[in-house]
């Protein structure tokens, strides 16, 4: 399944790269720095900004702002904060002129800064229509930032990171990157769980033990959980801050569903035991008692084909 998608995405990827070499519309600004000024029409923005769930109390970051769309419909729609950074002083102006006409000027700010360079650790929600090598050089920072923070990429995803919502729009307006389509891409950084952790769950009256070694790449989650001297294969899956794992019925042991908030090495939820009219439900909370480091190293990039 996981192999299918990303199959899938690869060759989105790579189309959408020859069609993105095509020539710009005489009226657009050529833009500066790795890539050329394609603006991403409106409909599209709306729509990446909802998939990211953006509000009033969000702080948006767009990475290369163009005419500033992204951060200015953030603002006035949504209620957001936002700002922008870009390289071309041409669309620099343009955004903070079209931010006065849309009246946002408390709500936003354009700063003419390499985007590689620009500081994230503000933001709560990321949005960029840059190239997907671009996109990739940007990833290790992506997955630093705090868990929860969303990041919503338009036509170029995040290679190997699978996307937690993914989109296609038809756009007939859509002249240059992928005439009439746009591909939408949307993340949730994840929090970390590698490593070891250890619970003591009173299950039919009887205080056990379980312990868990867990690894993770991206937002997936697999290892091993100890219960009863059995040692069984887990699955999961963690979005934001929340995590689920499965871990599945196999040689008289009854299937366990784990799921919870992680905390600043702690997670807390409960354990649903069995299936069907016989399930149980307990609370559950583990605690980390050993770290480990992500399966892929987050700065390590990967081939791009
Ligand atoms: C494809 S346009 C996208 C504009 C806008 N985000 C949108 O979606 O409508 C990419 C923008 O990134 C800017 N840019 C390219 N490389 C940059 C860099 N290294 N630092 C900052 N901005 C950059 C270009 O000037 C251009 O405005």
């Amino acid at each position: 399944m996981k192999m299918a998608s990303l199959k899938i995405m690869k060759v989105l990827g790579s189309a959408a790269l020859v069609a993105g070499a095509l020539a710009l519309p005489a009226a657009a600004q050529e833009g500066r720095g790795d890539v050329v000024y394609v603006p991403t029409p409106q409909i599209v923005v709306d729509t990446m900004l909802q998939m990211a769930k953006i509000g009033p109390k969000d702080f948006l970051i767009d990475l290369g702002s163009g005419d500033g769309r992204f951060v200015i419909t953030a603002a006035s729609k949504y209620g957001a904060s936002a700002f922008g950074v870009d390289l071309d002083t041409y669309l620099l102006k343009l955004a903070n002129q079209n931010a006065q006409k849309a009246g946002v000027t408390d709500k936003v700010r354009f700063i003419e800064e390499n985007l590689f360079t620009t500081d994230l650790s503000r933001a709560t929600v990321i949005s960029t229509y840059l190239l997907p090598e671009m996109n990739l050089r940007l990833r290790p920072k992506f997955m630093a930032l705090k868990p929860g923070t969303r990041i919503v990429t338009h036509d170029y995803h995040l290679g190997d990171w699978e996307p937690d919502e993914q989109r296609e729009l038809i756009v007939p307006e859509k002249k240059v990157g992928n005439p009439g389509i746009s591909y939408l891409f949307s993340y949730v950084v994840p929090a970390r769980v590698p490593g070891k952790w250890q619970s003591l769950v009173n299950i039919g009256g009887r205080d056990t033990p379980l312990e868990f070694n867990l690894q993770q790449e991206f937002q997936e989650v697999e290892g091993k959980v100890e219960i009863r001297d059995r040692i069984v294969d887990l699955r999961g899956r963690i979005m934001g801050e929340s995590i689920r794992m499965v871990a599945a019925a196999r040689d008289g042991l009854p299937r366990h569903e784990f799921s919870g908030q992680i905390g600043d090495g702690t997670i807390k939820g409960t354990l649903v035991i069995g299936e069907g009219t016989g399930r149980q439900q307990l609370p559950w909370s583990a605690r980390q008692i050993q770290r480990g480091e992500l399966k892929r190293a987050a700065d390590e990039l990967p081939e791009v084909k």
